[in-house]
């Protein structure tokens, strides 16, 4: 969990830093698509008309109302793409030569990847150069993660040998919790330098801002979650 969130709170503040930056939304749900303020069910192009070939990636880039930052947003016919795409022979790399020619025009290129390890998460760990891998504080949080990381080694043996992680974030952190403080230090024992100095706590204030189409440096600078993320962003832009 912490994934959208983390997506869009992210990419906001990357865009605010003046770097271009492009939102994908490749999860069905489209909850990055709506807390950027898009309206999902009025859209006139989406990623599924790119990943189905009938559209090319600068048709269904939209520009947000943040400068820098530009999303391609998703809605529910996303799920017919997944279908349709295990039909196809390139099924696995569909997302990364698609974004191949605008690559190089952003400086971030953030994606939003559905809960499940299916196709589209599989496109898109093909196509990016780094994983950020957001865990909730909280119980099973690490059994999820030796699955996720068996398959990242998976990737990285035969269809992308640049993945890297790029960083794991202890995410929805309450330290009023014992379990919370004994699942961050586990993970810190565990994979060491890997996980982010930042965490990220739970917070009001983050929860609301996706039902007011708002990223939390618009909705409340002033709040935990802002300057958390805010910190998060100074570490992903040294990386
Ligand atoms: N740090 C936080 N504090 C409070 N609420 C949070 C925080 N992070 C996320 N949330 C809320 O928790 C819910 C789940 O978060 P989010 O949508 O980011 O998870 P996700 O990993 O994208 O989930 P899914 O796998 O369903 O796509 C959302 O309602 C979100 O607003
Ligand atoms: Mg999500």
């Amino acid at each position: 969990m912490g994934k959208t969130t983390t997506a869009i709170n992210l990419s906001a503040c990357i865009a605010i830093a003046e770097k271009s930056t492009l939102l994908v939304d490749l999860d069905p749900q489209s909850n990055a698509t709506s807390g950027m303020g898009i309206d999902k069910r009025n859209l006139a192009v989406s990623v599924y008309d790119m990943l189905s070939d009938s559209k090319s990636v600068e048709e269904v880039v939209l520009k947000t109302n943040i400068k820098y930052l530009d999303i391609i947003p998703a809605n529910i016919n996303l799920v017919a793409a997944e279908l349709e795409m295990v039909e196809r022979n390139n099924r696995e790399t569909i997302l990364r030569d698609k974004l191949a020619t605008i690559r190089d025009y952003y400086d971030y290129i953030v994606i939003d990847c559905p809960p499940s390890l299916g196709l589209l998460t599989l496109n898109a760990l093909v196509a990016a150069d780094h994983l950020l891998i957001p865990i909730q504080a909280e119980y099973y949080a690490l059994e999820g993660l030796s699955q996720l990381i068996n398959t990242i080694g998976l990737v990285q043996q035969s269809l992308n040998q640049k993945l890297t992680i790029g960083g794991i974030l202890i995410t929805m952190f309450d330290p009023r919790l014992n379990l919370a403080r004994q699942v961050m230090e586990e993970t810190r024992n565990h994979f060491k330098d890997k996980v982010f100095t930042t965490i990220i706590n739970r917070n009001v204030r983050l929860g609301e801002a996706p039902s007011f189409g708002k990223p939390i440096i618009l909705y409340d600078i002033g709040s935990t979650g802002a300057e958390n993320y805010i910190s998060l962003t100074e570490e992903v832009l040294r990386i």
